[in-house]
């Protein structure tokens, strides 16, 4: 989760920056710098490692002035470094930049800059957006026209601010997408720039917020927005409870809200330091596993509760289908009075958001005494889960506070989906051109989810329509039959709708009986393996007078004709289709109890970490 904060005003710069930083590390991160216009020069400090080391180098080789820029970065392109690490300058020394999110056309823009002459002092994508801005600035374009210009060459999420020092009475931010915030902090003759309202809540609290395709041109007497095609937006200034609890939340209402719009951020984390997108290899080196005892694998158990078991029921289908090892996925609450048939050559896979669910961490133990090798998927660092395992994945998706989980979904199954690919390259059975295209596929995933948020208006639609509904049925199959239980899990949790999740195919088995006008049916369709079977789920739901709601990919105009309502996908690698066709059944379920005037974040008779039995 990366981290910035900027300051332009009176005092000195480079103590606001860095305690704004540190109101930041909750989202964890690898690195840090800062940068400052001092005597007319930019003057640029980073390093590896913790604020802590940053603090030490602003000491040994102070910097100061009334302007600066700082950031706290999560590795997604060239390690964690001091060379990678933010703020970033270019060449001529006049422009410096930090960033949010990810350059997806980085790649092809560095070669198009390096056949200009530009020389590239990281291997981080951010830093051809400083290229870019310093070519428009030596066209005489002035930093807002020529940051403006360079941001249209940009593929992806981002958040960006960028100072120089020829213009020094100015800072300008801009934000695309949902690649983390942009706020604005009005003072009295000063104003701060950071990522997430915490950074600066202690100097103001008279705060904008910058929405996708906005850029500000920030001065000590305030800011101007326009739109990143040149259009004046008028500026929204609120006043932010004081409590750090409401800052957390920024802009949104609830963490549920903050949580599932997240996700591009936090996909991006999750992804970070563990894939090498130019090579195609994915690298997860706190597994130590070794190509030999891959291949002794026998079979894998995946076990957890609740959303998590649904993550685990993807991974099955992940794993299966790329790595070729079988899997089994088992509800730790039953995992561990089951007896279960492991030995030395098998994994049990534990996946916990908190790491301190009771039942997953006792099936942890049984399968401890078992001799099984123990793996776990977590979120919350320092946890039990992450404790005993012998080879943990972090999520590295920062806190959630919501008891309904969301990131906490998306991230296991990204991280299942590496692993599936680390297995069966190191057991041979991925060959190097099917295992390039899965991870170029994935590279897609942060920008696929944002345009799935994106898409928010018409789901609220849809639960203005469903909110007094009393039941709904959500069907799926194949990779997507897990996507039908998390869809139910999150409305029934939240809205306390009865809400039921059902494998497709069994429809005919029983439970196509309850189908009529007052149960409502989300047919979970997009273009994946069973998507014919699914079509045909849809036309015998409305001939038994069902109102079908059909999740399908964009310009499907069967599913549009067939169902009384559709919500419409990007169009995704069907492996990871899970990860983009959940998002709208998050936003359903959020929205729907939200009008129902529910306690979103804290659901009656539900704790965020159930340890106990
Ligand atoms: C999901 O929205 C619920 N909060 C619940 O099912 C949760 O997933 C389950 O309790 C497991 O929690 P864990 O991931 O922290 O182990």
């Amino acid at each position: 989760m990366c981290g910035i904060v900027g300051y332009i005003g009176p005092r000195d710069a480079t103590p606001l920056i860095l305690s704004g930083l540190k109101r930041l590390e909750y989202r964890g991160y690898d690195s840090a710098g800062l940068a400052v216009i001092q005597n007319g020069e930019i003057q640029v400090r980073r390093d590896a490692g913790k604020l802590s080391r940053l603090e030490t180098l602003v000491e040994r080789s102070p910097l100061g002035g009334q302007v600066g820029i700082g950031h706290t970065r999560w590795a997604t392109h060239g390690a964690p470094s001091a060379r990678n690490a933010h703020p970033h300058l270019g060449m001529t020394g006049k422009v410096v930049v930090v960033h949010n999110g990810i350059v997806e056309n980085f790649l092809e823009l560095r070669e198009e800059l390096a056949l200009e002459g530009e020389q590239f002092n990281s291997d981080t994508d951010s830093e051809v957006i400083v290229h870019l801005i310093e070519k428009y600035l030596a066209l005489e374009d002035g930093l807002a026209e020529a940051t403006r210009k360079a941001l249209a060459h940009l593929k992806g999420a981002h958040g960006v601010v960028a100072l120089s020092s020829q213009e020094p009475d100015k800072i300008i931010a801009a934000r695309i997408g949902n690649a983390g915030g942009v706020v604005i902090g009005f003072g009295e003759g000063e104003t701060f720039v950071a990522s997430d309202l915490p950074a600066i809540l202690e100097h103001t609290r008279r705060v904008a917020f910058l929405e996708s395709r906005q850029m500000a041109v920030i001065t000590r007497a305030g800011a101007q927005v326009q739109t990143l095609e040149g259009a004046a937006v008028p500026l929204q200034i609120h006043s932010v409870a004081w409590d750090p609890v409401a800052a957390e939340k920024g802009e949104y209402r609830h963490f549920m809200e903050k949580e599932i719009h997240e996700q591009v951020r936090s996909l991006t984390d999750t992804i970070a330091g563990r894939v090498d997108f130019d090579r195609g290899v994915v690298r997860l080196p706190e597994l130590n596993l070794t190509s030999e005892a891959a291949r002794r694998i026998k079979k894998i158990f995946i076990t957890a509760c609740g959303t998590a078991a649904h993550a685990g029921m993807v991974g099955k289908v992940l794993i299966e289908r790329i790595a070729r090892l079988p899997v089994e996925v088992d509800i730790a609450s039953e995992f561990r009075y089951r007896d279960p048939l492991v030995d030395p050559d098998t994994v049990v896979l534990a996946i916990s958001q908190s790491g301190e669910t009771a039942d997953t961490l006792a099936a942890m133990e049984e399968a401890r005494k078992k001799g099984a090798r123990l793996w776990s998927i977590v979120n919350a660092v320092g946890s039990q889960a992450m404790r005993i395992a012998d080879g943990c994945l972090s999520m590295q998706s920062g806190p959630e506070i919501g008891v309904a989980s969301t990131k906490a979904y998306t991230a296991p199954i990204v991280d299942l989906y590496m692993l599936a690919v680390h297995l069966g390259e190191l057991r041979g059975t991925l060959d190097p051109p099917t295992r390039r295209a899965l991870i170029a596929d994935l590279r897609l995933i942060p920008d696929l989810a944002g345009q799935c948020l994106d898409r928010k208006a018409e789901v609220e639609k849809l639960a203005r329509m469903l909110m007094n509904t009393s039941h709904c049925l959500y069907l799926g199959r194949g990779i997507n039959m897990p996507t039908a239980y998390e869809g139910a899990l999150k409305l029934k949790e939240i809205s306390y709708i009865h809400a039921e999740g059902y494998p497709a195919g069994e429809m005919k088995h029983g439970p196509i009986a309850l189908i009529d006008r007052d149960m409502p049916v989300i047919v979970i369709a997009p273009r994946d393996p069973w998507y014919e079977k699914m079509f045909s789920q849809i036309e015998q739901a409305r001939a038994r007078g069902g109102v079908v709601i059909g999740l399908a990919t964009d310009d499907d105009e069967r599913v549009r004709s067939a169902a009384s309502h559709t919500l419409w996908l990007p169009d995704t690698p069907w492996m990871l289709s899970p990860v983009t066709a959940i998002i709208p059944l998050q936003l359903l379920a959020y929205h729907i109890a939200a009008l129902r005037g529910l306690d979103v974040d804290q659901p009656r008779n539900l704790a965020k970490s159930v340890t106990v039995e």
